[in-house]
């Protein structure tokens, strides 16, 4: 029913307006909305690049744990887009109120509780798409905000999402645009009129679809009132040619017919793999042995090779509860974390905090089991919510144990590895599940420390799965310590 035809004759029966996850997909060979909406039929998603493919990719994560504020953001830093990176990280310095010498007022009163995730739209050729989602879990109904950003490897320049298509084309583009909202529920011709005056700042969202159609969407609430939803204005590919600039064009067709390798004048390092030897093979009784499970959340991370190094010199085995995102970017370090011996927990797919109403618990946790199972060839057999937040909804869709811990090194506050270690030393006993962070620098640096201390007062270092080895773990069931 949202399907409509606009009114400009050259663009007749081209450009189709959609609300978010009802209407049907514009798709020139087909009667059935295209396929890969997921579990929303009909609404236009975006192409993705396999982030994997990207060598030398960094994921730049962040967070609080505080329970009284709790947010995450990462974005993708592409070798050879550093205008790119730091655009992404301005826009989100810019939404964490953080101060230009990098510290974040994220407590009391200057608490931002979100979640800003990416896609990585496209990343090859000579061009790089990234689009940031932020769910801010305090506004009252706006759910989702989206941006793209667009980088072009020939000027070396971060772009709009305007830049791609023709200024000559753009009074077309957006009266096209006007024209096929025009009548949606909430949306009058003044209110288009009005904001589409010297094209706002809410066009910000274009992408390309895997066929090439182009996007524009908006965030609830930036086109008619708010409870019209999310809205999409979708311009089959033949058609958004035509609307394109040459550097529009040349994004379409690297989304369309990718030329595989991204070429950006640099020649990047790869992100590092272990090279220690894994640790020794064990087969501690912790009902006899004094026993401890180390875990390390929110990677991998540009810091875990070096971990899963030091992990291998003290013999210790450890689990990782890894987010989806980051495990799809770095499928060879959870391989080398099988290798290792070492347990992989789910840990979401973007550390979505799952007690909250827009969350999909089961998208969150499904898209992580298939990074895990494409990585190292075994889904992961327990789960840890990110901030360990609960309920029993998360609990009844989780389909695994959820581990989550007695000992708390608050790593995530104290970036100092002396803190940090001291914080694990001073309370560890036999039988304890400790709580650490291998996305910062400083919680990697504290772990010499925390094994030789604790090795030579006895201790074995296990996975979480040999600690309770001789009790049923059930799903959906909690577990913090032996
Ligand atoms: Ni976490």
């Amino acid at each position: 029913m949202n399907k409509r035809t606009n009114g400009l004759a050259w663009l007749a029966t081209a450009l189709l307006v959609t609300t978010g996850g009802c209407s049907a997909l514009p798709d020139s060979d087909a009667k059935s909305p295209a396929g890969d909406g997921g579990d929303r039929p009909g609404h236009a998603v975006p192409h993705t690049a396999d982030p994997a493919s990207v060598v030398g990719l960094r994921i730049v994560r962040d967070g609080s744990e505080d329970s009284d504020c709790r947010w995450a953001t990462s974005y993708p830093a592409v070798p050879g887009a550093d205008p790119l990176s730091a655009a992404l990280k301005a826009d989100i310095d810019n939404r964490m109120g953080t101060s230009s010498d990098g510290t974040t007022d994220a407590a009391g009163a200057g608490c931002v509780p979100v979640n800003i995730s990416y896609d990585l739209l496209v990343a090859s050729g000579d061009v790089v798409g990234v689009r940031l989602s932020t769910l801010d879990y305090g506004a009252a109904g706006d759910g989702t905000g989206t941006r793209a950003y667009w980088y072009d490897g020939k000027t070396g320049k971060t772009r709009k999402p305007t830049a791609l298509i023709d200024e000559d084309s753009f009074d077309a583009f957006v009266d096209a645009l006007k024209d096929g909202l025009k009548g949606r529920e909430g949306v009058s011709t003044s209110d288009l009129d009005s904001t589409f005056e010297d094209y706002p700042d809410t066009l910000d969202d274009f992408f390309f679809t895997d066929n090439g159609d182009l996007v524009a969407e908006f965030d609830r609430g930036q086109v008619g009132v708010p409870t019209g939803g999310r809205q999409q204005a979708v311009i089959p590919a033949e058609e958004a040619t035509s609307l394109l600039s040459d550097f529009g064009r040349r994004v379409q067709r690297q989304t369309t017919d990718p030329s595989g390798e991204l070429a950006l004048g640099v020649d990047p390092e790869p992100l590092p793999l272990p090279k220690a030897p894994p640790p020794a093979d064990s087969d501690v009784d912790c009902a006899q042995a004094k026993c401890v499970a180390l875990t390390f959340d929110d990677g991998p991370g540009p810091d875990t090779a070096r971990l899963l190094d030091t992990l291998s010199a003290g013999d210790a085995h450890a689990t990782f509860f890894v987010v989806g995102q980051n495990a799809a970017a770095h499928p060879d370090l959870l391989r080398a974390m099988a290798d290792a011996g070492h347990e992989i927990g789910n840990h979401s797919w973007n550390h979505a905090d799952l007690t909250q109403p827009d969350v999909s618990v089961s998208d969150q946790i499904s898209r992580t089991n298939a990074a895990i199972k494409a990585a190292t060839g075994a889904g992961p057999t327990l789960m840890r919510p990110p901030y360990g937040a609960l309920n029993d909804q998360v609990k009844k869709a989780a389909g695994l144990p959820i581990v989550l811990w007695n000992v708390d090194t608050l790593d995530w506050k104290n970036r100092d590895s002396a803190k940090v270690a001291d914080a694990a030393l001073g309370a560890v006993e036999a039988g304890d599940i400790v709580l650490m962070h291998d996305i910062h620098a400083t919680s990697v640096d504290a772990v010499p420390s925390i094994l030789n201390t604790l090795t030579s007062q006895g201790f074995h270092f296990v996975t979480v799965s040999r600690l309770l080895a001789d009790r049923k773990l059930t799903p959906g069931t909690t577990y913090t310590s032996r």
